[in-house]
């Protein structure tokens, strides 16, 4: 993640920057993601050449791009933790490991969201669809460009299990936790959808499961792990909790009132697919008529978007994101971690907070 972090050169400040330093480690993580599917599309391609499909579908979702969010925080916990910078190998698989299974669940999160679109590229069974029909190929166009993609995910979830064996087995608990979770997350997102009934608490504690735990609080914890300072996970967490939380109300908000041309990904699709975030509870609550919009046909996204905006919930949840970046960043003030880390896990806290991308 470009971090943006100014770079201090004060008596109680040796290290050169930890922007600097943990840039410089998520380039050993790149190298690893790249050195797994090259080496992978070697093996393959002597096999049969429609044995790499799904190796290129990932390397080219893993090469569009992405802010690098949960790797940048493995890193950062190790850091922190005091995990040396010159021996990162354990760290840095750990963190390769992380972003590896976050492919895994955005390919899956696509075809589970019906979206076309990620990273500015078409979805993979959105490609895959396209490509089984103007094969004019026998069966069903979107059971192929689906089962393709829930091949390609499930093959990063194999990679990523891979890379994480490099970790030190002090991140194991972690590790498992974060990826049930994840899916269990998942789940809960699909079926408050389907239910669709108001519940803000409901939808908190989804936007924390599906996403905030797997993308901040626990990749900082695995960091902290692989350097063996159990001790700070309770600040991690509190940390973790609030800015994961921030983290995910700025991507509702995004779906709902972005721009695709800085996501990449398609806009208003949360409220096509009528998607119980808080954003949409909170309206929901305040304007019945919200939810007659939702459930009818009828009425475009732009429709309901701006009546949406009408009952003033996205400043609300502004607000409250601005709430949680206090919360977060207070629960580090104290930490037993040195004050450059301190001021680095701030920084990344205002950037996952208040990206527009
Ligand atoms: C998108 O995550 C999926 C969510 C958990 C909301 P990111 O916003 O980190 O996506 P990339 O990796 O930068 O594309
Ligand atoms: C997805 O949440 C979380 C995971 C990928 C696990 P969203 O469905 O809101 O993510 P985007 O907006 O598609 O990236
Ligand atoms: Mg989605
Ligand atoms: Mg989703
Ligand atoms: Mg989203």
């Amino acid at each position: 993640m470009t971090t943006g972090a100014t770079t201090h050169h004060t008596s109680d400040n040796p290290t050169p920057s930890a922007h600097h330093t943990s840039q410089t480690l998520l380039q050993h993580v790149e190298l690893r993601l790249r050195t797994l599917l090259t080496t992978e599309r070697e093996r393959w391609t002597q096999v049969n050449p429609r044995a790499v499909v799904t190796i290129d579908a990932l390397a080219h979702m893993i090469n569009s791009g992405g802010k690098r969010i949960r790797p940048t925080y493995c890193l950062t916990g190790y850091l922190a933790a005091g995990g040396d910078p010159d021996n990162p190998a354990g760290a840095t698989a750990a963190a390769a490991a992380l972003e590896m299974l976050h492919a895994s669940a955005l390919i899956h999160d696509d075809v589970l969201d019906n979206s076309h679109q990620r990273r500015g590229q078409p979805t993979i069974h959105t490609q895959h669809t396209a490509l089984h029909e103007q094969q004019a190929w026998q069966g069903e166009p979107r059971r192929f460009g689906e089962g393709v993609a829930l091949l390609t995910g499930n093959l990063a979830l194999v990679y990523s299990e891979q890379l994480m064996a490099d970790a030190p087995t002090t991140v194991t608990p972690e590790w498992n936790t974060l990826r049930s979770e994840l899916m269990i997350g998942q789940y809960m997102d699909v079926a408050a959808a389907a239910e669709f009934s108001a519940d803000p608490q409901l939808s908190r504690w989804i936007a924390l499961i599906k996403s905030g735990r797997y993308t901040i609080h626990r990749p900082l914890v695995i960091g902290a792990s692989a350097a063996n300072r159990a001790d700070l996970a309770p600040a991690f967490e509190e940390y973790g909790e609030a800015i994961g939380e921030a983290f995910q109300l700025r991507d509702d908000l995004l779906d709902a009132v972005g721009d695709t041309a800085d996501t990449g990904k398609p806009a208003g699709l949360d409220l096509s697919q009528h998607k119980m975030t808080l954003l949409l509870g909170w309206a929901m609550q305040r304007d019945e008529h919200i939810h007659t919009l939702i459930t009818q046909p009828g009425h475009t996204t732009e429709e309901i978007r701006d009546r949406l905006v009408e009952t003033g919930v996205p400043k609300d949840i502004e607000k409250h994101i601005a709430n949680l970046v206090e919360r977060g960043c207070k629960a580090i003030t104290d930490a037993p971690i040195h004050p450059v880390w301190r001021s680095q896990l701030k920084s990344l806290a205002h950037q996952v907070a208040y990206r527009n991308t």
